[in-house]
């Protein structure tokens, strides 16, 4: 039985910790509750939002009218265990930190770069998650979703979900239509690791260490999020605020002839992705906090909420950032959280 609350506090639901209510809410713990909920008077007479943990959304209202989904869906099992490669059927309410670190610890590879990246499993694919050279799409095999428009449930591969860097049909064309019910990943026994990105390699030849696991892999990369990214059960954030822009290379070589020392780098369409954390930092935001509200003093990417925040004044500090950087550079700066009015 699924039970439907009314003026649901949300202040957990949402990493940023806005004091944020919801006029409807309902829990999700297995498929069947869906099909029950589409036959409930409040689907269909209020406007509807999924939620995982809210680790990617900005609620820019105090009173979100309208229904919270809120996906609770559990469980982990294998469904292929070979001696070189496992494939593992996750459900889309698990958390994807301790899901990663349960694999880590049963020797499974594939998504250690991809350790402490707050949120659900379900909520991954929609915005293909990625870090540290590796991306969702990557171990990615198919998913089984929730048509709420049709009350049937569809299975989703590689194609068809049409990954892009931090994008899927979930987010562009079918918002708030499928339900993510679980995801499957494949997952090595034998590892082959990414060490290519930032700092992963310094950080293990300072260790000395020659012969790297992919424990070591997760560590480290805990090590440096830790050290970078403020953790939202402290300072309320939902990680990088904005994308980083991909530039045609006309543009972007416009661009470098004006500010030679632009971070960027070459994608594999020959496009140029710039780094949005240094058009920030050079708008002058980072670290710059103005009443409750900042950018990040060690990630410029990162509007914070430094307690007591409201989502409306969150937006528009971020809409001033993005103000600033259009003028200095010329680039819309594109939001990477979810904003919900
Ligand atoms: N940089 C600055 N100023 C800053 C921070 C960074 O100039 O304040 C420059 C540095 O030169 C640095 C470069 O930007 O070398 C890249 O910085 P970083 O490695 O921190 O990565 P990012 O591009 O800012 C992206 C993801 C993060 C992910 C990291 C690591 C996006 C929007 N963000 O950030 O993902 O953790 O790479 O892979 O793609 C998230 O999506 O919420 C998120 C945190």
């Amino acid at each position: 039985m699924i039970e439907i609350q009314r003026n649901f506090y949300l202040k957990g639901l949402n990493t940023f910790g806005l004091d944020v209510f919801a006029s409807h809410y309902v829990c999700i713990r297995k498929q069947e509750d869906l099909s029950e909920l589409l036959e409930s008077d409040a689907f269909g007479e209020f406007k509807h939002q999924i939620l995982g943990l809210g680790s990617n959304v900005l609620f820019i209202n105090d009173y979100f009218e309208g229904l919270v989904i809120h996906i609770c869906i559990p469980g982990i099992s294998v469904v292929e265990n070979g001696p070189e490669r496992v494939i593992v059927e996750v459900g889309a309410g698990e958390n994807w930190s301790d899901f990663v670190d349960k694999m880590v610890e049963n020797g499974l590879g594939g998504i250690e770069n991809l350790a402490l990246i707050p949120g659900t499993v379900g909520a991954a694919p929609l915005q293909n998650i990625g870090a540290y050279g590796v991306e969702f799409k990557d171990n990615f095999v198919s998913l089984k979703a929730f048509d709420l428009q049709t009350g049937k449930t569809v299975s989703f591969g590689p194609e068809e979900c049409e990954f892009g860097y931090r994008n899927s049909i979930f987010k562009t064309s079918h918002p708030n239509r499928f339900i993510i019910l679980s995801v499957r990943l494949k997952l090595s026994r034998k590892h082959q690791l990414k060490t290519d990105y930032g700092d992963i390699k310094k950080h293990l030849s300072e260790e000395g260490n020659t012969h790297p696991g992919i424990s070591d892999i997760s560590r480290i990369i805990k090590k440096i999020r830790q050290s970078k990214l403020p953790d939202p059960s402290k300072i309320g954030n939902a990680g990088s605020f904005f994308k980083n822009p991909i530039l045609h290379p006309l543009v972007f070589e416009g661009l470098r002839r004006e500010f030679p020392d632009i971070v960027s780098y070459p994608d594999e369409n020959g496009f140029f992705k710039v780094s949005a954390a240094w058009l920030i930092e050079q708008a002058g935001w980072k670290g710059k906090r103005i009443g409750n509200v900042g950018m990040h003093e060690k990630q410029a990417l990162v509007l914070v909420n430094h307690g007591g925040a409201t989502g409306g004044e969150l937006h528009q500090f971020a809409m001033n950032v993005q103000y600033s950087v259009k003028q200095k550079f010329g680039i819309l700066l594109e939001p990477e959280v979810n904003i919900l009015s």
